[in-house]
């Protein structure tokens, strides 16, 4: 089976979302975020804290290119699509879908979340336009978008529903 690569703003549900998608298609399941961590040994804020924010796109950038070749459902991180040339290597392997959520329903599930560095480091307000500049990025670099305000085994069911047949079977 091909890659699914889930993508969004933190906490759009990727990670849930997936999980059950999985579950769903009988298909591997990968957490871009958790894969991160087994690989370095260390947690995400740790990561930023140690060498920075450039040095975690690099390897979330290498992170990526290593699990889209096994396929299934990827949850990515919030920032791992937004580079149009990384986007374009993820679709070679297989489609991309946007989980399109508000702002206030993102900011209710990640506010004060220690594990998350950028929320650590911004205001509501510095998250808002965040959210904002990202969310075009993430449909021109998505093959398709699926409301994602609505309960978990909805937004699975809308996503199979737009799946190319050669990516589900
Ligand atoms: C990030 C999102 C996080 C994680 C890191 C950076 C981002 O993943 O990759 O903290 O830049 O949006 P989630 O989207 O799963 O929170």
């Amino acid at each position: 089976m091909e890659a699914i690569f889930l993508c969004g703003f933190m906490g759009c549900g990727k990670s849930s979302v997936g999980r059950k998608l999985s579950q769903s298609l009988k298909s591997q399941f990968t957490d871009l975020d958790r894969y991160i961590v087994e690989r370095e040994g260390r947690t995400i804020p740790e990561i930023f804290a140690e060498n920075g924010e450039e040095y975690f796109r690099k390897i979330e950038r290498l992170s990526l290119q290593e699990v889209s070749q096994n396929g299934g459902v990827i949850a990515t991180g919030g920032g791992a699509l937004l580079n149009a040339e990384t986007a374009d290597f993820a679709k070679n392997f297989g489609k991309i879908c946007f989980i399109d959520v508000t702002f206030e329903v993102c900011y209710r599930r990640i506010c004060g979340d220690e594990n998350r560095p950028l929320v650590q480091k911004n205001s509501k307000r510095e998250l808002l336009s965040l959210f904002k500049m990202r969310r075009v990025l993430y449909r021109q670099n998505s093959d398709f978008s699926v409301n994602g305000n609505a309960r978990v085994q909805d937004i699975v069911k809308k996503i199979v529903a737009k799946l190319p047949l050669d990516v589900v079977e």
